[in-house]
């Protein structure tokens, strides 16, 4: 199978692609990348000499880019601007990555007949009280970020309809694990916490979410690129819920520091409070989830303990460092 990977320096596209060529020896795969602050070559190191691996330094919205795309079975798109804090602040980027840009690629599968999935997320439904969302539920989104992704996925469903591209929809919970970009919740949190800084915390904390290990993510990606049906949305979690406080506690625990390093911080505009999914839908498909979420939280405080030139380089960045302030500072 020949695929192309868009925003695969980032978290989850980068483990996807080492997930993809280890499992796979003979498919190939084009990660199509600009290479944002959010996008890391370094994520890539152990595959960047295997044959089956190409790079392509490139905008999803560019419209030349249909030229570098030529005999592959389906297009992945993981690129967009990911950080809701980020989509507060400076929304318009967002409106041009993750709607424009799956546009773009929509375009591109649809003149050159290619399977297209849409890597997506739960914020898209908004927030739940009680409950789970499963895949009819009505989109309710809250923010800049989770509304063009909301937005993507309406899109990519009209090109099935309208023009019969088989496509796939797949929104998963939230994702931690290693080669997280550390502004993101987890990774910032345990980094902060082996720094002894203070760990911001937004409103009461009891803010709640699910959490999915990557690995976990990338196994589901694979079950539907090989299991999927055509025109179907595919919900992802571990169906494990738990609150922000929850999680920096038990993240202090096994770092072995107080919880004095915990602050709460003026909240966010627009927080959702609840998002939950059900996931019976993949799971028909064969897949579940097999980190549980103590073991897959152990094993990326491992990492980030063992990686600290991969974080403390991207900390230092005058980028991390004025986005950390705008965000946290009162
Ligand atoms: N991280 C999560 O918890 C989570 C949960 C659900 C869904 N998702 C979705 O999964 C996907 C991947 O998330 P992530 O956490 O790995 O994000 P990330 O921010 O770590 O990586 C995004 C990647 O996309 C690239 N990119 C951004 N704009 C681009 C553009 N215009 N053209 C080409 N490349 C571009 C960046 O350089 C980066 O490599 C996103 O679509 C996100 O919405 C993430």
């Amino acid at each position: 199978m020949k695929i192309v990977v868009t925003g695969g320096a980032g978290f989850i596209g980068s483990n996807f692609i080492k997930y993809v060529l280890n499992k796979y020896p003979d498919y190939k795969i084009l990660n199509v990348d600009k290479l944002t602050y959010a996008g890391n070559l370094e994520n890539l190191k152990e595959v960047e000499k295997n044959p089956n691996y190409n790079f392509l330094k490139k905008d999803i919205c560019s419209h030349d880019l249909i030229e570098y795309i030529e005999n592959y079975d389906v297009i992945i798109n993981f690129a967009a601007e990911s950080h809701v804090d980020r989509a507060i602040y400076g929304p318009e980027l967002f409106l041009k990555t993750d709607i424009f840009g799956t546009f773009n690629l929509l375009e591109i599968s649809k003149k050159k007949n290619i399977r297209f999935i849409q890597i997506s997320t739960d914020e898209v439904y908004g927030s739940i009280e009680e409950g789970s969302f499963d895949e009819k539920a009505p989109l309710n989104p809250s923010n800049p970020y989770s509304a063009s992704k909301g937005s993507a996925d309406l899109l990519t469903l009209s090109y099935c309809k309208t023009y019969k591209l088989p496509v796939n929809i797949i929104r998963s919970c939230n994702n931690y694990g290693p080669n997280q970009y550390p502004e993101k919740f987890i990774p910032l949190m345990i980094t902060n916490a082996i720094e002894n800084k203070k760990l911001p915390i937004y409103g009461d904390g009891l803010y709640k979410r699910e959490w999915i290990y990557v690995l976990d993510n990338c196994k589901a990606i694979d079950v539907v690129l090989h299991k999927g049906k055509d025109g179907e949305i595919y919900n992802v979690s571990s169906e494990f819920t738990i609150s922000n406080i929850e999680v920096v506690k038990k993240i202090l625990k096994v770092l072995n520091k107080s919880e004095n390093l915990i602050e709460f911080v003026k909240d966010r505009p627009g927080h959702d409070r609840r998002y939950s999914i059900s996931c019976e839908k993949i799971k028909k498909l064969g897949w579940i989830p097999e980190t549980d979420f103590e073991t897959g939280l152990k094993s990326t405080i491992k990492w980030y303990t063992e990686n600290k030139n991969w974080w403390q380089k991207i900390k230092e960045n005058k980028q991390f460092l004025s986005h950390y302030k705008k965000t946290y500072k009162k």
